[in-house]
């Protein structure tokens, strides 16, 4: 293994940045005098500054310094029909030129007419939406712990679900042995985070060891279908089966965090394309069209322990802006449309997801950098429009779990997150710690665009290797 100091390239690039982009660099300077960091995601705020957008429709956005860039970032990889999608915008327009869509706090047809679509597509009896996928993960866990009488939760380590209490353990790889086992916030009581498990993504006999050594005490497994921010890894069938079967035979349940794979493969869960129920499910991202809302979904027992007839015990409140109205209308508009195109919209993107891999691990093979691109679903024929990019330091090293991406000893971690979004941006690419995706707007010239940029970027890199 050959470890590259990246210092004199990243003051390269960040030289380069600020010369080309001199007004977003004043307005992240303004920013920081009153948003932390500058703004109000973390993600967003690339190192030195990020550039300020202006424009953002389908494939491309537009900054303050006139650049057109190529969004593979897609909001946090919601988008499946790229910004601003007409199809969601013509009926917002129409809704707010009539006079509906900024009131609130009220309940309507609309959201019934949203949920019975949701529980349709998903397979789910019951749906609650909220306005965030942190706040769906932390109701699911209140309901799974309420309704089991128990008291640990287990998570996949690499797993992100929000930065939510009950869930802020095992997200951040940390060198020297330790792995995913530790807290990932300041501010956490002990006697919370003692009752987080954290096992082992995609090995079943892990998960089989941790689930009997829990006991009677495990509440829920939640797992992503895909770990999106722990590296974009497929759950294979099999793991994700035995977790099905290890929740039942425990008495535990099994939540399945959707926010990055629902309506993504086919119009429902990535869960059921493997022949997974789960007893809860998540749902956000996509589903809003990009309009925000998420939503807990799942069987009707479980959802009513937040429910009148048993006391409200799960202060499952949803929040101020529930399924509010605009939101509402936004998902319907947009669930309508992919059940409706579903025979377009699915082969396409996984056909530009495929292309963008392909690009992007062979621009860097020209330049004698090992790149490889996970996101495919390997063993369902669904395609993928999910692209993230790993630098193993050899070809057969195994993408298949999240200690294998976040291992320096393994993968070039310092190129993925500290070097390859700048290197791209400075060519009018636009990822966020390595991830993107492909929306329906994008095309076979934007796949050709993202393979010169990649190239560009990945001789820059050599240079400095
Ligand atoms: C799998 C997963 N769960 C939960 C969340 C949190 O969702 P939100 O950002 O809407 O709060 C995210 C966000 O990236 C996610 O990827």
């Amino acid at each position: 293994m050959t470890t590259h100091d990246y210092s004199a390239l990243l003051t390269d690039l960040a030289d380069e940045h600020r010369r080309r982009s001199p007004r977003s660099a004043a307005i992240h300077a303004e920013a920081c005098r009153f948003m932390i960091d500058g703004g109000s995601h973390t993600l967003r705020l690339l190192d030195p500054f990020p550039p300020r957008i202006t424009e953002a429709h389908g494939g491309w956005i537009a900054d303050e310094d006139g650049h057109r860039i190529l969004d593979l970032w897609q909001g946090h990889l919601a988008n499946l029909l790229g910004h601003n999608p007409e199809v969601v915008g013509d009926e917002l327009a129409r809704a707010f030129a009539s006079g509906f869509g900024a009131q609130s706090g009220l309940v309507d047809a609309l959201q019934v007419e949203l949920a019975a679509l949701v529980c349709r597509l998903t397979g789910a009896e019951r749906v609650r939406f909220t306005t965030s996928g942190t706040l769906s993960t932390m109701y699911s866990v209140l309901l799974a712990r309420s309704f089991t009488g128990r008291s640990t939760v287990m998570k996949a380590g690499g797993g992100w679900h929000g930065a939510q209490p009950m869930l802020l353990k095992g997200v951040a790889y940390r060198d020297g042995g330790v792995g995913f086992g530790g807290v990932d916030s300041t501010g956490l009581p002990t006697a919370l985070t003692d009752r987080i498990a954290v096992t082992r993504y995609n090995d079943p006999q892990r998960l089989a060891d941790d689930i009997a050594a829990v006991g009677d005490d495990l509440a829920c497994l939640i797992l992503e279908p895909m770990l999106g921010a722990g590296g974009t890894i497929a759950a294979t069938g099999e793991y994700l089966r035995l977790a099905r079967e290890l929740c039942t035979r425990h008495g535990a349940l099994l939540i399945l965090d959707e926010m990055i794979t629902g309506f993504r493969f086919h119009p429902g869960g990535l869960g059921a394309l493997h022949g997974v129920e789960p007893d809860l499910a998540i749902y956000g991202k996509a589903l809003g069209g990009g309009m925000p809302v998420a939503a807990v979904a799942g069987r009707a027992d479980v959802m009513a322990e937040a429910g009148r007839a048993k006391g409200r015990r799960v202060a499952f409140s949803g929040g101020t802006y529930s399924a509010h109205p605009a939101s509402m209308l936004a998902a319907r508009v947009f669930l309508g449309h992919v059940e409706a195109h579903a025979g377009e919209i699915y082969p396409r993107l996984g056909a530009l997801g495929a292309a963008m891999r392909s690009a992007v691990e062979d621009a860097f093979a020209e330049a004698g950098i090992l790149a490889r691109c996970t996101g495919a679903v390997d063993e369902l024929d669904c395609g993928s429009s999910l692209v993230t990019v790993h630098f193993p330091h050899h070809p057969e090293t195994s993408l298949a779990t999240p200690d294998a991406v976040f291992d320096p000893a393994r993968c070039d971690v310092a190129l993925r997150h500290d070097v390859l979004a700048l290197a791209l941006l400075v060519e009018d690419v636009n990822l966020v710690l390595a991830h993107g995706a492909a929306a329906t707007t994008h095309g076979e010239g934007d796949v050709g665009f993202l393979g010169e940029a990649c190239r560009r970027a990945a001789r820059r890199i050599a240079r400095h290797r």
